[in-house]
């Protein structure tokens, strides 16, 4: 990810009217080759294996981190007492007491902290969230938000760190992809009340990458079946985070239906949007959006938005809050939501664990 995110900045001039400019100038990896990898960018002239030495460059405003989940706390916290801004991936820690953890530390520091969303900046998603925001749908009936991959089917798949509770945290999926599924509908406040949880593993074992096997005990599938409050009537709000959904790649989605009205989006179709309008004859509408993002770019809006645009959208967020010149316009996930986040994969293995409803 940090490649992904160095690669937008080096194509920043494809933000129109962009006040601020990020500029990469360190690095901090345990692994040679890819610290080597940040050699072609010129401006990055500190690359080290200790993120301490990057703590230490007074050129250093910003830090993004995207190590694995039971790091986040401490490489989170160091940001925050060497007085750094952070924008850190998701999902804050390996479990709810980390999550919170973090977000006192954030508090204590005063210091600008968001975290790692981008699928919310895809110009469909935000059509989505519009339609849900407008009231124009009637009463909400039901809404679904998910992040389906088919990666894992590959039983020949090497294991990495995500597949192990020791590193992923005993949430495992649901910490890996659940942020993506919950940002929107926190963002509307609609925080679920009460669950349901099928969690499902996949593979017990796999391959380690060295000639031999190694166990895989994290939860691989999680469908939460939750109810939350919206304008007074309890809602259905159906929460999907999969890495065995076959014949998915990077499969993110939200749709919300109403009795006069609907949205639905799908990165599976990337620049297309349905819109639902009721009435004696009933329609789906689809229309191809283009390159209509949040943040205006020197793209034409004919062509297609990808993941690495809506990357570079939510750096434009980041960077244009953390100035105070977002406007209206919707920033990143907040810590309150990355807090809300893990409040939802607790109670999603509680209710696993007992195999009943629990009540947030
Ligand atoms: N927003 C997204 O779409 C998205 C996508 C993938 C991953 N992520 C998140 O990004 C984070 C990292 O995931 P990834 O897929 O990039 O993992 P990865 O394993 O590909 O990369 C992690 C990197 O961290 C380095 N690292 C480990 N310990 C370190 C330390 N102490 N100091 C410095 N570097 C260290 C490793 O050498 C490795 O290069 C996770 O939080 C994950 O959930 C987000």
């Amino acid at each position: 990810m940090g490649r992904e995110m160095a690669s937008a900045f080096g194509r920043w001039c494809a933000m129109a009217e962009m006040p601020v400019r990020p500029e990469l100038v360190a690095v901090a990896d345990l692994v040679e080759p890819v610290r080597e990898w940040f050699a072609a960018i010129p401006s990055c002239t500190q690359r080290t294996a200790d993120y301490r030495e990057l703590l230490a460059n007074p050129a250093v405003d910003v830090v993004y981190v995207a190590v694995p989940h039971h790091l986040h706390e401490e490489l989170y916290c160091a940001v925050l007492d060497a007085g750094r801004d952070l924008l850190a991936e998701k999902p804050f820690g390996v479990d709810l007491a980390s999550a919170r953890r973090i977000a006192q530390r954030v508090q204590s520091s005063g210091r600008f902290v968001r975290c790692s969303s981008e699928f919310p900046f895809f110009p469909g998603a935000q059509r989505v969230l519009e339609v849900a925001q407008s009231g124009r749908i009637g009463r909400v009936l039901e809404a679904r938000c998910g992040f389906h991959h088919s990666s894992d089917l590959d039983a020949g798949k090497a294991a990495n760190w995500k597949r192990l509770s020791k590193f992923c945290g005993e949430i495992g999926v649901l910490g890996d992809l659940g942020m993506h599924a919950c940002h929107l509908p926190l963002r509307l406040g609609w925080k679920p009340t009460r669950l349901f949880a099928q969690l499902q593993k996949g593979y017990p074992q796999r391959p380690d990458g060295k000639g031999g096997m190694t166990a895989c005990d994290t939860w691989d599938n999680a469908s939460l079946a939750t109810w939350c409050e919206i304008d007074g009537a309890e809602v259905p709000l159906r929460l999907e985070m999969k890495r065995m959904a076959p014949g998915e790649t990077n499969t993110w989605f939200f749709e919300v239906l109403g009795t006069e009205g609907g949205a639905r989006y799908s990165t599976k179709e990337p620049k297309t949007l349905w819109l639902f309008e009721g009435g004696k004859e009933q329609f789906w509408k689809q229309t191809d959006l283009g390159f209509s993002t949040p943040f205006r770019t020197v793209t034409g809006g004919i062509f297609e938005v990808g993941f690495p645009d809506v990357i570079q959208q939510m750096w434009a967020a980041y960077l244009l809050e953390r100035e105070g010149l977002l406007g209206s316009r919707m920033g990143c996930a907040t810590v309150a939501e990355a807090v809300a986040s893990q409040e939802i994969f607790a109670a999603a293995l509680q209710s696993q664990a007992q195999g009943s409803v629990v009540t947030l």
